[in-house]
């Protein structure tokens, strides 16, 4: 049993699931490359067959990052992580897993299929026999394609440890080379997860053959002790997710998985590939695209895992830091920004600190990006590292846009009525004027931007945080809005009903700025993904024919 555990980032396709984590493609491969020289291994990229779309974003990552000639110019390791794309277990899904992960220089086909006596009956409605049967011509299949094939049986954690054997044993009689191990619903107690894998390591024939992979939710707060546990049991692969998102209450987190082998090495002898000291930069690149905010008391991540406030607490981090701190900060890269640019700066500077920050951008989005920075750069005498990516996220990768903030104003305070009038460029660049009052100056923000876009939906969740510390820190603000339509899920064996949840980030020095800008991303990924905005209504305004606003304040 060798020593390294691969890890098998899941963010893209996992994570993405996570109502209203929803990124663009151009999110999608920026995240992509930030895995990639983070170190994981394999990057599970998505989920081709869901649509057009999702299958086009895993062949440019495919053909970017995980494959060396794809993109000479983008800084990274020598050694292109894996490819993956996820299938249901029929031939459809296969062929379109395949068609994006086959220009990878080392592609997968990760395939998968219930096992658990609940989703076998009431879910596909097969029996036992019939599932054996699927999963040995399927992944059998993936297998005539491409000679890397994961196969996951779906809530393993409730299935009978009897009948997966024989699950798993004909998954490598037909080729499969991993076996990945769902405990989907997040069931299972490290006890119980460590003695399933365990039994596998012991009872499948073929099985040393074969790379065992956990696979863990959190729904009971227990995905990072039950990947421990099964890592103990011979797993040498995890799956995990940048900051833990994902389904319900989320993934096993990257974060905690490799700080927990890499602090603990004595009690696992085991390592990995990861970079640790990216970790932190990377997840905040994943927050600020998903809009998923990391809680302050986050493990490894989170903005007060290295604080200490207590006196008695900070007296003896004064005496020696091992007293309250197991890891150092700068072990995940969590130490205090540095200034590295300021108002002096030029394009050059500008674009080799993004390089090394990992952001390669086009000529025209380095315009775009040096334009923000000057004008940064004269409120802001400081620039960090920091201050650069909430920017980079800002202006570069947003959505689709249909409608882009030109300008406003806001009156606000004791004395009146909150009073916000927004300028926006709608299709084709038509000028939309609104002016609206509200309980606060967000919130007339808000109604000002609605009155425009007409685009119905509830405000879920508004956060605002600076980026760096001082008065003139820029302010980052993530909302989340649920559309009032219904949509089929992707990933549903049986298409299934669910209402949409997107999410918008903004940034700005100017807090309610932000928060126009974010409610703006979040109506736009709204406008594109319910197909609100089609081109035809596009057109019809750009030509006059859609009233551009309700008409009231
Ligand atoms: O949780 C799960 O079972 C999954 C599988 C598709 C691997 O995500
Ligand atoms: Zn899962």
């Amino acid at each position: 049993m060798d020593n390294y555990v691969r890890i098998f980032d899941t963010t893209l396709r996992d994570g993405e699931q996570s109502p209203g984590a929803s990124m663009t493609s151009a999110e999608k491969l920026e995240v992509a490359r930030a895995l990639a020289r983070l170190g994981v291994d394999i990057i599970e990229a998505g989920f081709p067959a869901a649509s057009p779309d999702d299958l086009e974003a895993v062949r440019r990552i495919a053909i970017e990052v995980g494959n060396p000639f794809g993109a000479e110019s983008t800084p990274g390791p020598t050694r292109r992580p894996i490819i993956c794309g996820l299938a249901r277990a029929n031939k459809s899904d296969i062929d379109k897993a395949w068609e994006a992960v086959k220009p990878a220089a080392r592609p997968r086909i990760h395939t998968f299929l219930a096992t658990s006596p609940i989703h076998m009956k009431f879910k596909l409605k097969m029996d036992p026999e019939q599932v054996i049967d699927r999963v040995a011509e399927m992944v059998a299949y993936a297998r005539s394609l491409c000679e890397d094939v994961e196969f996951s049986p779906e809530d393993a954690g409730r299935s009978d440890p009897e009948f997966l054997y024989v699950v798993l044993e004909q998954a490598i009689k037909a080729g499969a080379t991993t076996l990945n191990i769902p405990d989907t619903v997040g069931y299972t107690t490290p006890e119980e997860y460590g003695a399933l894998i365990a039994g596998i390591a012991q009872h499948v024939p073929g099985i040393a053959n074969v790379v065992i992979s956990t696979h863990c939710h959190d729904d009971l707060g227990l995905a990072t002790a039950n990947t421990l546990a099964g890592v103990r049991s011979g797993a040498r692969q995890v799956e995990v997710t940048i900051n833990g998102i994902g389904e319900r209450a989320g993934n096993t987190s990257l974060e905690e998985v490799v700080m927990a082998l890499h602090t603990r090495r004595p009690v696992f002898s085991l390592t990995t590939g990861i970079d640790t000291p990216q970790i932190t930069r990377v997840s905040k690149l994943v927050s600020n695209y998903t809009s998923m905010v990391v809680p302050p008391n986050k493990a490894i991540v989170g903005a007060n895992a290295f604080a200490h406030e207590a006196g008695i607490h900070q007296d003896g981090m004064l005496k020696h830091h091992q007293t309250y701190e197991i890891m150092r900060p700068e072990t995940v890269g969590a130490q205090h920004t540095r200034l590295v640019l300021g108002k002096h700066s030029g394009r050059h500077a500008l674009k080799m600190r993004l390089q090394e920050l990992g952001f390669a951008l086009s000529d025209a989005d380095l315009d775009k990006a040096f334009e923000r920075f000057k004008a940064l750069a004269d409120k802001k005498k400081i620039i960090t590292d920091a201050d650069l990516e909430a920017l980079i996220s800002d202006e570069i990768y947003q959505p689709h846009e249909y409608f882009t903030l030109d300008g406003m104003q806001v009156a606000c305070g004791t004395m009146g009525l909150p009073t916000a009038t927004v300028r926006l460029n709608g299709p084709g660049g038509k000028p939309h004027v609104f002016a609206a009052i509200g309980t606060g100056p967000v919130d007339a923000s808000f109604k000002a931007i609605d009155a425009v876009v007409q685009a119905p939906n509830t405000l879920l969740e508004y956060s605002v945080h600076a980026v760096t510390e001082g008065i003139d820190a820029i302010g980052e603000v993530t909302v989340r809005i649920q559309s009032h339509d219904v949509a089929p899920t992707m990933n549903a064996q049986n298409e299934t009903e669910r209402v949409r949840t997107f999410g918008g980030y903004g940034a700005d020095t100017d807090i309610i700025v932000a928060s126009a800008k974010a409610y703006l991303s979040a109506l736009n990924k709204l406008l594109v993904t319910t197909g609100q905005y089609g081109p035809a209504e596009a057109a019809a305004e750009v030509a006059g024919a859609r009233p551009p606003h309700n008409g009231h304040t």
